[in-house]
């Protein structure tokens, strides 16, 4: 069993991880169309990772005996101006989902569901990564002055990123 207002939580959470998706592949189509593919493929993986984020999430939500809601997935703005500005805005929109997961873990807590508490603290640790990953995106960046060489150096280090599925207890 779940409550109302935490199985209605979660499908927006499900949607917002949608999202995230949608958002790091439009980011991914960005560093394709200017040849920088190693970024692109770092992006893509990313995107695939959020996709499991929201499946696991469905998963979970069905498992508790809730309904899986398929809310509709806003565009995201895909004004990016540079390799910087995307890395910023990849950590001020993680920034973003950890206040989301706060907010969740909250609820559970009030409600002193103990479960949904144990499912959502793997998101918030995969957050503290997420926040990591991108301030190691700016931080490298910012390193090498904004340099073309900076970008060119990373994206070949990002070509290297593989997707492995995310891995969750089940109880
Ligand atoms: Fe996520
Ligand atoms: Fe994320």
């Amino acid at each position: 069993m779940i409550s109302k207002k935490l199985e209605s939580m979660l499908n927006e959470q499900m949607k917002n991880e949608f999202f995230s998706a949608y958002f790091y592949l439009s980011m991914a189509a960005w560093f394709t169309s200017k040849n920088l593919n190693g970024f692109a493929n770092w992006y893509t993986v990313q995107a695939q990772e959020e996709r499991d984020h929201a499946k696991m999430i469905m998963d979970y939500v069905l498992r508790v005996g809730g309904n899986a809601e398929f809310l509709a997935i806003e565009a995201p703005d895909t004004n990016f101006t540079s390799p910087m500005d995307i890395f910023e805005k990849t950590l001020a929109h993680e920034q973003k989902v950890t206040g989301m997961i706060n907010d969740l873990m909250g609820a559970a807590m009030d409600e002193r569901d103990f479960k949904t508490q144990h499912f959502l603290q793997w998101y918030v640790n995969e957050q503290v990564e997420e926040e990591e990953n991108a301030s190691g995106l700016i931080e490298k960046l910012r390193i090498s002055n904004n340099s073309e060489a900076g970008i060119l150096y990373m994206d070949a280090e990002a070509a290297a990123r593989v997707y492995t599925p995310a891995v969750q207890a089940t109880t």
